[in-house]
C-alpha cells in the first residue's frame, strides 16, 4: 500500500491464544508465507477462521492457495486445524500459504495471475458513516483484476443484500464482468451467525471477459 489505506478490518486480536497457538504463529507461521516466484493460483480474503482454506485445499490438492487474514485468532485457528500434535503441517495443507495482513499489503511487492480469488462475507460495515471501509470498492476490484488470470475468476459472497447491491454498482466502474458461472461453497463460520438475518447469501461471480 503506497499510500496509508482505510482500514477495512475490525480488531487484529481477539481472546488470549493458547501455549501451542504461540507456537504455532511464531514457528509455523514463518515458514508458509507466500512466495513470489512460486505459482500461485488461488487467493481467499479474510479467510476468517479458516475453514473455507481448508477446503479449497482439499478440492485443489495441486495448487498452491493464499489466504490472507489480519485477524491473529483467525490465523491461529488455521494453523491449529493443518498441523498435528507435533507441529507438523498435515500432507494435504502442504500447499496453503499464509499472509498475515491486509490483502493490500501482499500486492505492494508483485502482480499475480490467480485463477481464483474468493471473498466469503467480507465486512458490510453497515453503518453509513463507516461505508469509507467496505473493501470492496471499485478501486479494489480493479487492483484483484490486475491480478486475475484472463479466464480467472472472482467469487464474491455476502448475506447482506445491501452490500450485494453495493458491489454491484461498483463493479460498474471497473473492467470486470459479471459471468453466469456456478461455484460450490461452503456455510462460513460468518455465514452460520447470519447478522444481517436473511434467508441465504448471495454470490457475485467477476472475470475479465
Ligand atoms: C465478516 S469476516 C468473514 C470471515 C470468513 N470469510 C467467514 O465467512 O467466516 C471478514 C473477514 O475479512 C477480514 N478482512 C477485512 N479486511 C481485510 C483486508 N483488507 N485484508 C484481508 N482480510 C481482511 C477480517 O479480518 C475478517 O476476518
Amino acid at each position: 500500500m503506497e499510500k496509508q489505506e482505510i482500514r477495512t478490518f475490525g480488531r487484529r486480536h481477539g481472546k488470549k491464544l493458547s501455549a501451542r497457538k504461540e507456537r504455532l504463529i511464531e514457528k509455523v507461521l514463518p515458514a508458509i508465507s507466500p512466495v513470489y516466484t512460486e505459482k500461485n493460483d488461488i487467493l481467499e480474503i479474510g479467510f476468517g477462521a479458516g475453514e473455507h482454506m481448508r477446503e479449497l485445499a482439499h478440492d485443489f490438492p495441486d495448487q498452491i492457495i493464499i489466504g490472507a487474514e489480519p485477524f491473529v485468532n483467525g490465523v491461529a485457528a488455521l494453523l491449529s486445524a493443518i498441523c498435528d500434535e507435533q507441529d507438523n503441517i498435515l500432507p494435504e495443507y502442504k500447499k496453503l500459504r499464509i499472509w498475515p495482513d491486509d490483502v493490500r499489503l501482499l500486492f505492494d511487492k508483485t502482480r499475480f495471475n490467480f485463477s481464483q480469488i474468493w471473498i466469503l462475507h467480507p465486512d458490510p460495515w453497515p453503518k453509513a458513516r463507516h461505508e469509507k471501509r467496505r473493501l470492496l470498492n471499485a478501486d479494489f476490484l480493479n487492483l484483484l483484476g490486475q491480478n486475475l488470470s484472463s479466464n480467472g475468476k472472482i467469487i464474491i459472497g455476502t448475506d447482506h443484500w445491501e452490500y450485494y447491491d453495493w458491489i454491484l454498482d461498483q463493479v460498474k466502474n471497473t473492467n470486470l464482468k459479471t459471468c453466469d458461472s456456478q461455484h460450490e461453497t461452503i456455510q462460513t463460520r460468518y455465514q452460520q451467525k447470519n447478522m444481517a438475518h436473511t434467508s441465504e447469501p448471495k454470490y457475485i461471480i467477476l472475470g475479465l471477459q
